[in-house]
C-alpha cells in the first residue's frame, strides 16, 4: 500500500529513449514514437533510480558567457533572497502541476522551463502578462532528448530547445495535457501526442457540428535560449540564482512526499529522483537554520502553496548536486495577428492528392 502511495508520486528522472530522428517542428510533421514506452524506460525508473539523461541528450551544457560563481564574492550574497518577493514583487511565473488530469513524470520539464520563463520575466521586469512556456510541446517533439511522462533531464530539457526545435511556444498555443506518445494513462490513452505541427500549435475555429475544424498554427510566440549549463554546490547555485534568476535541481523527493511546511531537515537522501526549481534562500530569525525556498510542480495544494524549504548547505535531498540553468535569448513582444481559425498563420500546407475528392473507394 505505501509502495503504490509513493511510486504515485514519484517522478521519474531518467529515461532512455528510442533512437528515433529528431524533427525541428519548422519541418514537416510525424515523428515516430513507440505506442508503448520500451520497458526500461517504464519499470526500471521508480523512487531510489538513478540519474539518466535521454540517448539523444549528448551536450550537458552549451555556453560561452563567465559563470556568476567566477565574478561573484560570497559576501555579496545576501542573507535572505528570494525571487518570490523583490521589494515586494515577485519575480516568478504561475506555480503548476504536472500530475493533472493524469500522473505524468515531467517534474523535469516542469523544473527546467519554469525557471527558464522566471528568467524571461526577470529580462522584463515582471512588465506585461506573463510568458508560460509550452511544456506539452517538450512532451509531443523532444522525447528523445529531453524526455517524457517516463522521466527526463532538466538540461536535456535545455538541449532541445536549444539546439533542437531552436524554440518554445508560448502555453496558450499548447495547453499541458499530462501525456506524451507511450502514456497510456487516462487521457492520453488511443490519442495522438506525436511531434506534428498542431502538436506544436493550435487553433480550433468553432464547433464541428458549425463545421469547425483545429489547425496547426505556424506563427506564433515563442522563446528561445541562448545558454545552458550546470552548477553545482550552495555557493555557486546562490551565486547563480542572485545574478541570473532561479535554477532547476534534482533532488530524492522521497522526504518531502507527505511535507507539511516548514524548513525540511532529512539527510536519508539516496539518490535523484525529482526536478524541482530553487527560487531563493534564507536564514530561519529563530533557529539559525539556513534553507533553500524550492517551487515544486504538484499543485498549490501541496507543501507551502506549492513551495517548500529545505535546509541549506548539506546537500540534503541532494538538492546541491545535480542543477541546471539557462538564459534567454528572445521571446516575442510583439504577435504576427492570426486569425482566429489560424488560416492566414499556416505555412505548412499539405499535399492532397485529388483522387480523395474524386475517387470514392465505398
Ligand atoms: C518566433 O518568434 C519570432 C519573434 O519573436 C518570430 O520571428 C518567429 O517567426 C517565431 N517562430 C515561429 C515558429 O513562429
Ligand atoms: C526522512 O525521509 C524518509 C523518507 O525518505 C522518512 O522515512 C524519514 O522518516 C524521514 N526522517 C525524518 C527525520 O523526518
Amino acid at each position: 500500500m505505501i509502495k503504490v502511495a509513493t511510486f504515485a508520486l514519484a517522478c521519474f528522472v531518467a529515461v532512455s529513449a528510442g533512437s528515433v530522428k529528431l524533427q525541428t517542428p519548422t519541418e514537416e510533421l510525424v515523428m515516430k514514437q513507440p505506442a508503448t514506452a520500451p520497458e526500461d524506460q517504464v519499470y526500471h525508473h521508480t523512487r531510489g533510480s538513478e540519474f539518466y539523461h535521454p540517448k539523444g541528450h549528448t551536450k550537458h551544457e552549451d555556453y560561452h558567457s563567465h559563470l556568476p560563481q567566477e565574478y561573484t564574492e560570497k559576501h555579496e550574497l545576501p542573507t535572505n533572497f528570494n525571487w518570490g518577493n523583490i521589494n515586494g514583487r515577485s519575480m516568478l511565473t504561475k506555480p503548476l502541476n504536472q500530475h493533472i488530469p493524469q500522473y505524468c513524470g515531467s517534474c523535469w520539464a516542469h523544473g527546467a522551463m519554469s525557471s527558464f520563463a522566471d528568467r524571461i520575466k526577470i529580462a522584463r521586469d515582471a512588465k506585461g502578462s506573463d510568458i508560460n512556456l509550452a511544456i506539452q510541446f517538450i512532451l509531443n517533439c523532444g522525447t528523445d532528448v529531453a524526455g517524457s511522462c517516463h522521466g527526463g533531464s532538466h538540461t536535456g530539457a535545455y538541449n532541445f530547445v536549444k539546439n533542437y526545435a531552436k524554440h518554445i511556444p508560448y502555453d496558450t498555443c499548447l495547453q499541458y495535457e499530462a501525456c506524451s506518445a507511450e502514456s497510456t494513462e487516462g487521457t492520453c490513452k488511443d490519442r495522438d501526442f506525436t511531434c506534428t505541427g498542431a502538436n506544436t500549435c493550435r487553433t480550433c475555429s468553432t464547433f464541428t457540428a458549425y463545421g469547425g475544424f483545429c489547425s496547426e498554427v505556424d506563427r506564433y510566440p515563442n522563446a528561445t535560449i541562448a545558454e545552458y549549463g550546470n552548477v553545482v554546490g550552495e555557493y555557486n547555485m546562490m551565486a547563480e540564482i542572485y545574478r541570473r534568476g532561479p535554477i532547476a535541481c534534482g533532488i530524492d523527493a522521497s522526504p518531502v512526499d507527505n511535507y507539511k511546511g516548514g524548513i525540511v531537515d532529512n539527510t536519508s537522501a539516496k539518490s535523484i529522483n525529482h526536478i524541482i526549481s530553487v527560487v531563493g534562500w534564507g536564514v530561519d530569525k529563530k533557529t539559525d537554520t539556513p534553507y533553500w525556498i524550492v517551487r515544486n510542480s504538484w499543485g498549490e495544494y501541496w507543501g507551502e502553496m506549492g513551495y517548500f524549504r529545505v535546509k541549506r548547505g548539506e546537500n540534503q535531498l541532494a538538492i546541491e548536486s545535480s542543477c541546471a540553468w539557462a538564459t534567454p535569448g528572445t521571446w516575442t513582444e510583439m504577435n504576427f495577428p492570426c486569425y482566429e481559425d489560424g488560416s492566414n498563420c499556416v505555412s505548412h500546407k499539405k499535399y492532397e492528392d485529388p483522387s480523395k475528392k474524386y475517387h470514392k473507394d465505398e
